[in-house]
């Protein structure tokens, strides 16, 4: 198939575009690099620098001959998106329309649309929240990924169009950026790889699900095949708490150092995990456990601060 992958160059689209080359796909990235990293991109990928909110794509989806869009290109900060709400509606709103309308344009019907299921369920109560739980998006983040999610929705009831929502829990995993404000796993590691604390904002005991980037991208390959539409969770529906992944990687490291505590970031959420038994019975299983997962990300760092 040709897959038209936008943020191809980003952490996670990049990790995206290898799985879908060694599965024999053809992958055409499009990408701002505003987050991303041209490296990134496999270099069997064909690439694009062009920005989703203000380019026209008609040329790509024609000269390209796509059959799937796969859609990760997002401003992708909670904490920007409360700085500049009107740009995060433009990328991941406005962004998301163009891609739909070219597809639709073009007779594209799969779309494939990294959303959050961590922002968007809000507080959890007792059980991780099934697909079917009432969004509650507490940010304008939250809110765009939510809007691009009803336009598919509204226009595959009237257009030829089968949506593939993912909706992630906390991704980790080799090549996430550390210098951002989220990403706790690459922040903790790239601290500990220079030999600093790594820092806890509150109590620590606040929990999220963390899903190995390995798992995210086997959840993208299902989304290829035939029969698979609609949203579906990707997580573990496993709580850990921040104090706990902290220990773990401070072990990790082998270092001694103290945990420096500041004070709880305004509004972030107490609990989060999400229940992906739907995404379970297409026969997706998540397989990289916590401690594996988070030896293979401070592995990369430690070799990224050696190079
Ligand atoms: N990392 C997570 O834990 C997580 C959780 C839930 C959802 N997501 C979603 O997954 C997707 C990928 O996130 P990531 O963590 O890999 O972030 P990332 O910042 O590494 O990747 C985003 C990519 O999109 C590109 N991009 C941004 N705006 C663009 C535009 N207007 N036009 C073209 N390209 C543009 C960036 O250059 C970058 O390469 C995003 O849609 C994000 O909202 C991520």
């Amino acid at each position: 198939m040709n897959i038209l992958l936008t943020g191809g160059a980003g952490f996670i689209g990049s990790h995206v575009a290898e799985a879908c080359l060694d599965a024999g796909h053809r992958v055409v990235v499009v990408d701002n690099l505003s987050t991303g990293n041209r490296d990134r991109v496999p270099k069997e990928a064909v690439f694009y620098e062009l920005d989703i909110t203000r380019d026209d794509l008609g040329p790509v989806f024609r000269d390209e001959k796509i059959d799937v869009v796969n859609h990760h290109a997002a401003q992708v900060s909670v904490q920007d998106s409360f700085r500049d709400p009107i740009f995060d509606a433009k990328s991941n709103i406005f962004g998301t329309l163009q891609l739909i309308q070219n597809a639709l344009s073009y007779q594209v019907a799969r779309i494939v649309f990294a959303s959050t299921g961590g922002a968007l369920y809000g507080e959890m109560e007792g059980t991780p929240a099934n697909e079917s739980a009432i969004p509650d998006p507490k940010s304008p983040y939250a809110i765009s990924k939510l809007t691009g999610e009803h336009y598919l929705d509204v226009l595959s009831h009237s257009h030829v169009l089968e949506p593939v929502v993912l909706r992630y829990a906390n991704v980790y995993g080799p090549g996430q950026n550390p210098l951002g404000e989220a990403g706790v796993v690459a922040i903790h590691c790239h601290r500990l790889c220079a030999g600093n604390a790594p820092i806890i904002f509150g109590d620590g005991e606040q929990t999220r699900d963390f899903i190995s980037v390995r798992d995210v991208v086997s959840a993208n390959l299902k989304a290829l095949e035939p029969g698979v539409s609609g949203t579906f969770n990707v997580g573990t529906g496993i709580e850990t708490s921040i104090n706990t992944l902290t220990g773990m990687l401070v072990r990790l490291s082998g270092l001694q150092v103290d945990i420096d505590h500041q004070p709880a970031k305004p509004g972030e959420l107490f609990r989060s995990a999400v229940d992906a038994a739907r995404l379970r019975k297409t026969g997706w299983e998540p397989v990289q456990n916590l401690e594996n997962g988070l030896l293979e990300t401070y592995d990369y760092f430690y070799r990224q601060a050696r190079h």
